[in-house]
């Protein structure tokens, strides 16, 4: 008898595929058609078998691009071993891993969870322990929360309360109270917030969903300063930025001062779930037994991937190749940028860049997947570059020349559309004004 094929194999068609997604599956994004079943290095193949060059590794999480060689014996050894035991016992992998991260970031601790928004939680849980029962000179608690404009720190109620754009917040009011925004890098904004009732400030050094806009070295050196002066926690969200993307180990080292608390998540464990908050000791030890934790955070076979992870990093000297190719990269689009006018800016460092457009950038990301190019676009005008660390100059001069094609198509579409709605404002123009009369 014919062997049946098993539901999670057999091929389905793409039509199926969106149908029942379309049917069964919440309605929270928007899709392109195009449905992915492979990758390799930094190619994605669809459905059709089509190749695709991708450029933002599922928004910063591939830092080594699809299949990785390393990762896949990874992950075949532990799978085959033990993939969970759960946080009541040891595992050979947990504290190896800790071990490498305080190295990496010059902390203490880790606390491992299983996402970005998880590992936001948690550092404002070890904020509030921290100070739980202080209280400021005049009495007050201790509890307020200071976080910037335009940040993104994740979907869960904790971490939209520190997120500013206020179509996320606004239809899950009431938020955690005592947060605050201050200005983005506006040191007087931050001293005039800032006082002992304040537990934490909450920054990216590169704000990511934000647009790719770098924190400036004043406002860190003074963010590091009025948090030890009022023992509240600098929490530094690495969560896009971290992990080597641009260039370093974490964005906060070119700044020179330690944050007291970074989180961690996205390239962590190369595609599976792990996110991470990282401590100083001062910190960390407001944390004893029973006060946090996680039924998966941590599991063996994701910390194992993980390890590989960094010491692929490490052996590949993957950081001087995101240095390198960021710069080609960079000066690609520039030079791309100084014959587009409508290009405002290209921001960034490593392999985290942002093309500030002044004009809507969906049409350019709906171009690039024609031309078989990832990209994305976020706060409707950035589109937003975040390849995998392990990019060649070839790959750089491919993207490079596809993109001149997007800037060029998607620009012609935008001029059409936008000269079509000036006859067409024109021609309601007379419409318009009788209407008024
Ligand atoms: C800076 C930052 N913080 C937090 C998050 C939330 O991470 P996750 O989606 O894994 O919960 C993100 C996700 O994009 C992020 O970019």
């Amino acid at each position: 008898m014919a062997k049946k094929k098993s539901t999670t194999t057999a091929r389905l068609s793409p039509a199926k595929i969106r149908a029942d997604e379309a049917r069964y599956v919440m309605n929270t994004y928007r899709r392109p058609p195009v449905v992915f079943t492979h990758g390799r290095g930094c190619r994605l193949y669809d459905s059709q078998g089509r190749e695709y060059l991708d450029f933002l590794a599922g928004i910063a999480v591939n830092a080594l691009g699809h299949a990785h060689p390393r990762i896949v014996r990874a992950i075949r050894r532990e799978a085959g071993r033990a993939t969970h035991v759960s946080n009541l016992f040891h595992n050979p992998y947990q504290a190896r891993l800790a071990r490498k991260l305080a190295e990496w970031s010059g902390l203490d601790r880790v606390f491992f969870a299983n996402s970005g928004a998880e590992a936001i939680e948690g550092a404002l849980k070890l904020a509030r322990a921290h100070a739980h029962g202080k209280t400021s000179a005049s009495g007050a608690p201790k509890t307020r929360i200071l976080a910037l404009e335009n940040s993104f720190h994740g979907r869960t109620m904790g971490a939209l309360s520190i997120t500013h754009t206020q179509k996320y917040r606004e239809p899950f009011a009431p938020l955690i109270p005592g947060v605050e925004f201050v200005r983005f890098n506006d040191v007087t904004d931050l001293e005039a917030k800032f006082d002992d009732t304040v537990c934490a400030l909450v920054v990216e050094p590169i704000q990511g969903e934000g647009g790719i806009v770098p924190l400036s070295e004043a406002f860190w050196q003074r963010a590091r300063a009025l948090a030890t002066q009022y023992d509240a926690a600098l929490i530094a969200d690495e969560i896009q930025s971290g992990l080597g993307r641009t260039g370093r180990k974490f964005a906060y080292q070119r700044f020179g001062s330690l944050p007291d608390v970074v989180t961690i998540a996205k390239p962590l464990a190369a595609g599976l779930p792990l996110g991470a908050f990282l401590a100083s000791e001062r910190f960390a030890s407001a944390l004893t037994p029973g006060l946090h934790g996680s039924t998966f955070g941590g599991g063996p076979l994701v910390c194992a991937v993980a390890l590989e992870f960094l010491t692929v990093v490490e052996e590949e000297d993957l950081l001087a190749n995101v240095r390198a190719r960021g710069a080609e990269l960079r000066g690609g689009i520039e030079k791309l940028a100084a014959r587009h006018e409508f290009i405002r800016e290209v921001r960034g460092e490593g392999l985290i860049l942002g093309i500030d457009l002044v004009i809507e950038g969906a049409p350019f990301v709906k171009e690039a997947l024609r031309r078989s190019l990832l990209i994305n676009c976020t706060h409707d005008h950035i589109l937003r570059l975040l390849p995998p660390f392990i990019i060649s100059s070839r790959d750089v001069a491919e993207f490079l020349k596809r993109f001149e094609a997007v800037l060029k198509r998607a620009a012609k579409s935008a001029a059409a559309a936008s000269s079509q709605g000036a006859q067409a404002a024109a021609h309601a123009q007379p419409i318009l004004r009788a209407a008024a009369r």
